[in-house]
């Protein structure tokens, strides 16, 4: 997950000061900073290290990431002329440095690597509000007043997102994740109308390159049989809705993905093996499960508690 890197002190070490996005413009040091968590954890799989603003970043729209902020936008999208600073993305020369670090992965990892976009629905969130937000008011106000210009916009990321992700698997990413960080901030309809269309383009164009598509979100208690419906093969749950429940709302072969409450990790190793006991008791021997916080590691994370974490799940029997 998002950060996994971030409580690490080597990760602190080489991360330098300037803006992450020049960070993840340099492919030596994009792919080492992948490599760190899983030297120090033994993790089964690697997230590249990038963003979900690095495309729209690359094409010149303004984005940059303030540090304990967030995506920051100089001029946001607001109308139809903004569309024209969303060209189509040419990831070989738009993006070349992150095609770069996904193959010198490809060559040094020895677990599979996944690649990852922004979902048009939070990447359109950051891009109409400027700045992080917690009423997403500006969004919610153009999906409902320019339903249009909002498909337009969302349809434009998705494309934006489709030639990311194959360029990445084309590179020798395993499997891509789509983060649609900020889905908890909608209803089902919203969701249904405004969003899932856009996400379901992303799925489909990804079908014949037949790698698992994960799809997360933060606060999808309500939206997780929506999430798998889009055409995920995995479903991220956050620590809110245990495991059990999160497959029945689904009520379809799905994969899942979660679910340790990520503060709890702050609380040491005994509390931590208790919840990550319980997440393993509402998986119930489920074979379709990936074990994983239910968000990114906070930045105070101890790295021996969460060492311990990965080698306890690591000893534990696959069915109980
Ligand atoms: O584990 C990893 O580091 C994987 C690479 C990764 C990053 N961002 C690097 C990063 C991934 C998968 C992301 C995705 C991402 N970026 C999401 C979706 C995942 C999620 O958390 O729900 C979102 C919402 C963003 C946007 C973003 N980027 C935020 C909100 C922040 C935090 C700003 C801050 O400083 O608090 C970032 C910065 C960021 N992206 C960091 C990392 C390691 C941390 C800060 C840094 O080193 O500058």
């Amino acid at each position: 997950m998002r950060q996994a890197g971030r409580s690490l002190p080597e990760y602190r070490a080489i991360r330098g000061t300037g803006s992450i996005l020049d960070a993840i413009a340099k492919p030596d040091l994009a792919a080492e900073i992948t490599l760190q968590p899983v030297r120090r954890y033994g993790t089964d799989a690697a997230i590249l290290y990038s963003d979900i603003v690095t495309p729209v970043a690359a094409l010149g729209f303004g984005v940059d990431i303030a540090p304990g902020v967030g995506p920051v936008v100089e001029e946001p999208f607001r109308t139809e002329r903004d569309l024209d600073r969303l060209r189509p993305l040419e990831p070989e020369t738009d993006t070349p440095y992150v095609i770069e670090t996904v193959r010198t992965l490809v060559r040094e990892l020895p677990v599979p690597l996944i690649g990852f976009a922004g979902a048009p629905f939070t990447v359109a969130s950051y891009l109409v509000e400027g700045r992080p937000s917690r009423t997403w008011a500006a969004t919610k106000t153009m999906m409902l007043r320019e339903p249009a210009l909002w498909s337009a916009l969302t349809d434009r990321l998705a494309d934006i997102a489709i030639a990311s992700l194959r360029s990445q698997v084309a590179a020798g990413a395993a499997a891509v994740q789509i983060f649609d960080s900020w889905a908890g901030a909608l209803t089902p309809d919203q969701y249904r109308r405004f969003v899932a269309p856009a996400t379901a383009k992303v799925c489909a164009a990804m079908r014949d390159l037949a790698v698992p598509i994960i799809h997360f979100g933060v606060n999808t208690g309500e939206l997780l049989d929506q999430m798998a419906g889009v055409g995920a093969d995995v479903v991220g749950v956050d620590w809110r809705t245990p495991l059990d429940v999160a497959r029945q709302r689904i009520g379809r072969p799905c994969a899942l993905q979660g679910n340790l409450d990520p503060a709890v990790v702050l609380a040491g190793w005994e509390p931590t093996r208790d919840a990550a006991e319980g997440v393993l008791a509402s998986n119930a021997g489920h074979p379709g499960h990936i074990f994983n916080l239910g968000h990114g590691v906070m930045p105070e994370t101890d790295p021996g508690v969460l060492a311990t974490l990965v080698d306890w799940v690591h000893e534990q029997p696959v069915t109980p």
